[in-house]
């Protein structure tokens, strides 16, 4: 599957990251990052660190949009650290950000990809909204989207929105107008798909005694999530692994249940801002939402992947 990672890492999305790249199934072309849980350069400057860990520094990573689209940017760093990996033992990039921006260099690879492309996004949709406004034909060079966003219960930013979708929700209204006029196949992983996903103790010692430079590094990162307000607030035995579900779902969907769905993004309302608005449908549509996991083998798959890690 070709596939493109848009990301803001971010403790989860760095998870993310480490099983995409373990998966030899995955062509991944490129990965761009936004502001999201910490500011682009940042994002960027995490993104590098993860591939040199991983030893894919050849994988392109791009810099995209430094704020959203229309509000002010909000950022993460009480759950994600000020370096957003929980000040992890990594040392900073010795590999450079590809100059080209992010959005540029998504419309290029949809655009000279053979095939259709897979997009996975893990951050805020200010990157792929932006793609789409510049160049709306590009709906039809997606094979498929995989968003973690949205909540159909209560949000974690705000009591009613998840923080992807609250940092621009302008952008993520732009990207699911474009689903629906366009048809494009698209899978929404919210807060209740992810939040079944806890990293327990149980799992977090099935990590460590992996005991490699990868392992321990998620461990590290893992002891820092377990704190955040979201964990503690609601008492999860562990940090919930959102981003790692839509990398999961690309490759292992058997392991996930969907219901279709409508959805609708909060954009006027100071006191709803970023809300996901979700109609169940009946019959097909273009939009899934995630709705159950089986979470066993969830972490099988994660597990065997950060040992296949090369580092
Ligand atoms: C999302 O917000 C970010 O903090 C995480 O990386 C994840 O993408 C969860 O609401
Ligand atoms: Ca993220």
């Amino acid at each position: 599957m070709t596939l493109w990672i848009d990301c803001d890492p971010g403790i989860d999305d760095a998870i993310a990251l480490l099983l995409a790249l373990a998966a030899p199934e995955l062509d991944l072309q490129g990965i761009s990052t936004v502001a999201g849980n910490v500011p682009v350069t940042l994002t960027a400057a995490n993104g590098l660190r993860i591939l040199e860990l991983a030893g894919y520094a050849d994988v392109p990573l791009y810099a995209g949009c430094p704020v959203p689209l229309c509000r002010s940017p909000i950022f993460a760093a009480d759950i994600h650290g000020e370096d957003g990996l929980g000040g992890v033992d990594l040392p900073p990039p010795q590999t450079q950000v590809n100059p080209l921006f992010g959005v540029t260099a998504l419309i290029h690879a949809l655009r000279q990809s053979p095939t259709p492309m897979t997009i996975a996004t893990l951050g805020p949709l200010t990157n792929l909204a932006m793609a789409l406004i510049q160049d709306p034909s590009l709906s039809q060079r997606i094979e498929k989207l995989v968003i973690m966003g949205g909540a159909l219960g209560q949000g974690n930013i705000t009591t009613a929105a998840e923080f992807n979708f609250y940092a621009d929700p302008h952008a993520a209204q732009v990207v699911f107008d474009r689903v629906e006029a366009y048809a494009i196949p698209t899978t929404l992983i919210g807060l209740d798909l992810t939040h079944q996903v806890i990293a327990t103790p149980a799992y977090q010692q099935r990590i460590a005694a992996l005991n490699s430079p990868v392992s321990r590094a998620v461990v590290q990162m893992l002891a820092t999530y377990a704190q955040t307000p979201e964990a503690l607030e609601r008492k999860f035995a562990g940090p919930p692994l959102h981003d790692p579900c839509v990398i999961a779902y690309l490759l292992q969907p058997q392991l996930f249940q969907t219901r279709s769905a409508q959805i609708t993004i909060e954009t006027q309302s100071s006191l709803t801002l970023g809300r996901s608005v979700i109609e169940w449908t009946i019959g097909p549509s273009p939009l899934q939402v995630a709705t159950e996991i089986k979470v066993e083998g969830f972490f099988d798959l994660l597990i065997t992947a950060l040992q296949t890690c090369p580092a």
